[in-house]
Parts: C-alpha cells; structure tokens; sequence
C-alpha cells in the first residue's frame, strides 16, 4: 500500500508541475497580448496624425481610419504626440486619456488648444460657411459667412450709455458679450473715459440695407474696404459693437483712435475679453480698413494673448500659427 501510495504522490507532483508550466506559459502570452491591444488603440489616435495639418483628430479618426494602416500607427502615434497636441485630441481622448493626454501642449495649455479647436481651416465648410457660429471665437469675414437666417438666440441689452435713445436691435449684444461690454465701460468710467455704444448687434436684413445704401453712395470698391457683404458682418453674430466718445461727436471714423477714449479702449478693451478687430494696416488680412471704434468679445481667456501677439484674429487662429 505504502509504495503504491508513494507512486501515486510521484505522479501528482510531476503532473501539477506539468500544469503549472503550462499556465505559466499562458500567463505569459495572454499579458504580452494585453499591451498589444492597447498599441491598435494607440495607433487609432495616430492615424489622425496623418492628417497632420487639421485639428480634429476626434472626428476625423473615425473617418480616416483605413489607411491608418496599423503601420504609420506605432511610429506615427509617438511622434503624433510630440507634434500635434491637437487639442482635438486631447479632448478627443476617447477612450485612452492617458496617451492622448500625454501629447500634450494640448492638455497644458488652454490658451493652445483653445486656437487648435478655433483654428480657421477647422471651423468651416465647404462652402465657406463657419460650422462655430455660435462659439465666442467664430471668426466671420470676406472668406467666411455665417448660416444663412443666423440669429443668436442670447440677444441682450448692455445697461451701458448709447449715442442714441430709441429702442433698436443695435442696442443688443449676445449676453456674454454684453456683461462683459458693462464691465469695460465701468473700466473707463473709473478711469475717467467717457464711452458711448453706438451699434452693436446687426441682423443680416439691416446689413443688406447698409451694405447697398453704402453701394449706391459710395460706389462698389469703396464699399467694400468698409461694410461687410450681408452674412459676412461680425455684427450678425452679436459678439462686435461700435463705441465712440462725445468728445469726438460719437462719430466712426478714424479720429476716434487719436482720442484720449479711443487710446484707453484700445490699451485696455483685452482686459475686458474683447479686441481692436480691424487694426491699422491690416487691410490685406482682415479684408477692411482701419476701424480704432470696432471691437469684438473672444473672450477673457483669448483677448489678452491676441492682444499681446500684436496678430488680427485670422492670422491668429490661422493653423500655421498655432502651435499644433
Ligand atoms: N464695418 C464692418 C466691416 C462691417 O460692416 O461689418
Ligand atoms: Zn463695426
């Protein structure tokens, strides 16, 4: 009985030795497996990176996905992280935040991925028509229109002074623009500045007014270095206003930025969110003659860096000046 037990104890210890090698073995190749399966997804993210010069890896991903060809994957996806922060794909961040996270200029600035997600060659169709035009940083000019029949639906009046008295849409602004415009005038007020609002919110019908009155008192070329065709005014979109002084006669004209309240606005309007939109001697980028009186809300984040670059807002949200 003893020694057939003593086999049997032999043969128990060398099959769970056999059983134990074999699941080694299988550990080992299902933990290899494990990481391999994060690469694909890794590779998912680089793909979009081909695309290279376009911001929205997010969506595109979908899209591009064939040719992503697992290859450019592994390689593409590191060096996609050194390069394209892409905003569009830390946000993307579908699935893995960690590796998209980890591109980062992305994920650690803002102010970055902010232009990345605004960037002009993102933001619009392929009919030149903007796809944010609800966004604080839409950026509407002669290359860009708005939607046909677009109507912000946050339109408010600024408790701020006008030049006027009577009730008018050129009274409103889009409410984070508005807030922000009461602000900027009790800035002034405190520095001693007196402001005046003159026009701020323009529907696309008043514009087709202006824009053919201003043809047929002008002439065509004239025209056009100073109104906006109708759906391509920064009006429409109830983030720009007009401001003056009575100590210019509230006029919009140039004579206005020479003034001690056109210098203060132009010095402190970032502080506030907005910017001069059409600077002097940028007629060839942003499409308009020198207005010291316009400016346009983008934002207390945004205002200040635009400001301090010294760019208009096209070249600023122009992909090859974004880092991506
Ligand atoms: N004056 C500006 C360009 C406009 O008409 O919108
Ligand atoms: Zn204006």
């Amino acid at each position: 009985m003893k020694s057939t037990t003593g086999r049997q104890r032999r043969m128990v210890v060398m099959l769970s030795s056999l059983m134990i090698c074999g699941a080694l073995l299988t550990a080992c190749q299902n933990g290899s497996g494990t990481e391999e399966s994060q690469n694909p997804n890794g590779t998912g993210n680089t793909q979009q990176e081909t695309d290279g010069t376009t911001v929205h890896f997010t969506e595109d991903k979908g899209t591009d996905g064939d040719n992503a060809g697992g290859e450019d994957t592994s390689s593409s996806g590191n060096s996609g992280e050194g390069t394209n922060s892409e905003s569009g794909n830390a946000s993307a961040g579908e699935g893995q935040g960690s590796s998209d996270n980890g591109n980062g200029a992305t994920a650690e600035d803002p102010l970055l991925e902010k232009r990345s997600i605004s960037a002009l060659q993102t933001t619009i169709d392929a009919q030149s028509v903007v796809t944010n035009e609800e966004s604080m940083t839409v950026i509407v000019n002669k290359q860009r229109s708005l939607p046909d029949g677009y109507e912000p639906d946050d339109l408010v009046e600024p408790n701020v002074p006008f030049s006027f008295d009577e009730p008018h849409e050129k009274r409103h602004m889009r409410k984070e623009a508005a807030e922000a415009l009461e602000k900027l005038f009790a800035g002034a007020k405190a520095d001693g500045i007196e402001l005046r609002a003159v026009s701020g919110y323009r529907s696309y019908q008043r514009q087709v007014s202006i824009y053919n009155n201003n043809v047929k008192t002008k002439g065509q070329e004239y025209t056009d270095r100073v109104s906006s065709v109708p759906g391509r005014s920064e009006h429409q979109t109830g983030l720009a206003i007009d401001v003056s002084s009575p100590s210019v006669g509230n006029v919009l004209e140039e004579v206005f930025g020479t003034s001690k309240e056109g210098q203060w606005l132009a010095e402190h309007a970032a502080e506030y969110g907005y910017v001069i939109r059409y600077l002097q001697g940028e007629e060839d980028t942003t499409g308009y003659v020198y207005e010291p009186w316009h400016i346009r809300y983008i934002g207390t984040d945004l205002a200040p860096d635009v400001a301090k670059s010294g760019l208009t807002l096209e070249e600023y949200f122009d992909e090859a000046n974004i880092k991506l």
